[in-house]
């Protein structure tokens, strides 16, 4: 297991020990990337020292944090050869413990809390990211306090529930909830693990990278279709590719890293197409995808550098085009998709249609969680109504994503 040589700044490159936990950068409220010394880990830590490990994400485990993991299984999930296009590939995240990627984050920044003698954590989410914290808190023996908006989707909700997590329910939105964790954390004594405001969760879902690489023996794909909404994920990969790099694994080649996101909520895709280094505020953020519904990200400069510097593109899809693929890729690929994983699919198409890829174009399209907790959005799209009795349940209105720092 790797030592951290230190925290470091994404924006302002300030350099932070890493003898105990850390949030946002102390001088400019940037991200935190977690340092290590890669050329040494190199020297011992090879390709082929894979062979025969666990299929988890921490078979990786000489670049990630030195501490005992808290893992419940995560990553090395399937990389689907599709059925319908010849070169596309499906990345099925669906498959990870509590049914997201969002598994590979918090088995990191848990790993770290338990490591860090925290005992407390909070995180205000309406969606994945809140079903996978609670889950590995209880798997870490550590507290988690939930903020919710009233009206999340019940799955949601009822996984926190089920795992123990104190889940509040507010009036409000997801930026309320927000503002309730930063408020109170300091009184409460919660270590706040929101997107991109704890450093491990980048270093969890960087094994995404990693798992690209390797299941394609080592060399990367022509372009990953990834759907954005903090960007932590597209982050990580991203950071996983320049590291792969400096051990001599890959070489200086990216795939175009493309990013989609909903034309309910397109921050990054509108900034990408006005030039722009960072997004603006998006005002009625509404989509069925919540996951997406990310008004501003925090590292929208980081996602936005890598789209451009790897060549890749930024598109936005309707929730009706995302609908359907959710469909399509159901019937033609056995895959039930998440809404924001189905948003891959119609960005591909997208781009295939453009003519900005090829069907000759390697491509790995991201399905980023299972559609089972979506079982309010299928029922009202697939027109098949919800049993008999359950009709008080709380239609969503999908509200999901991060909110800024206040
Ligand atoms: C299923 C799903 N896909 C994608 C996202 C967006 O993830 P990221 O923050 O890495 O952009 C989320 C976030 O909630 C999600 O739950
Ligand atoms: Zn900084």
């Amino acid at each position: 297991m790797a030592e951290i040589l230190h925290f470091e700044c994404a924006r302002c490159g300030e350099k932070i020990p890493a003898s105990g936990p850390q949030n946002l950068c102390p001088k400019c409220q940037g991200p935190l990337y977690v340092r290590y010394d890669i050329k040494r880990i190199a020297k011992t830590f090879r390709r082929e020292s894979l062979a025969g490990r666990e299929a988890t994400m921490w078979r990786y485990r000489e670049v990630l944090p030195d501490a005992e993991p808290v893992t419940l299984g995560e990553g090395m999930t399937p990389m689907l050869p599709s059925r319908r296009y010849p070169n596309a590939y499906i990345k099925d995240e669906g498959l990870n413990p509590t049914g997201s990627f969002k598994a590979r984050g918090m088995s990191a920044a848990l790993t770290m809390v338990r490591h860090y003698g925290i005992k407390k954590v909070a995180v205000p989410s309406a969606g994945n990211a809140a079903g996978a914290l609670a889950a590995y808190a209880a798997r870490a023996g550590v507290k988690a306090f939930i903020f919710m908006p009233k009206d999340v989707p019940i799955a949601n909700r009822m996984e926190c529930e089920a795992y123990g997590a104190n889940v509040t329910l507010v009036d409000g939105l997801i930026s309320d909830c927000g503002r309730i964790v930063a408020e109170r954390k300091e009184r409460e004594g919660w270590f706040d693990v929101s997107t991109l405001k704890e450093p491990f969760r980048i270093e969890g879902k960087k094994t995404m990278g990693y798992e690209i690489a390797e299941q394609f023996k080592w060399s990367l794909p022509d372009a990953v279709i990834y759907p954005t909404g903090g960007g932590v994920g597209l982050i990580g990969m991203w950071k996983a590719f320049d590291e792969m790099e400096e051990m001599g694994w890959i070489s200086a080649k990216r795939p175009k890293m493309s990013s989609v996101q909903s034309s309910g909520c397109a921050p990054i895709v509108k900034a990408f197409e006005e030039g722009k280094p960072a997004s603006e505020m998006w005002s009625d953020a509404e989509t069925l995808a919540s996951g997406l519904r990310v008004p501003k990200a925090l590292g929208d400069f980081i996602v936005l550098d890598a789209v451009r510097k790897s060549g890749g593109a930024a598109v936005a899809v309707s929730d009706h085009e995302i609908m359907q693929c959710f469909s399509d890729w159901a019937r033609d690929e056995g895959v039930f998709a998440a809404p924001e994983g189905a948003a891959s699919l119609a960005a591909y198409r997208k781009l295939l249609a453009s003519g900005f890829l090829k069907e000759s174009d390697k491509v790995v399209l991201f399905n980023t969680g299972t559609g089972m907790k979506y079982i309010e959005a299928v029922s009202e799209y697939l027109k098949v109504p919800l049993p008999a009795g359950k009709k008080e349940l709380p239609k969503s209105r999908n509200i999901g994503g991060i909110i800024q720092p206040s």
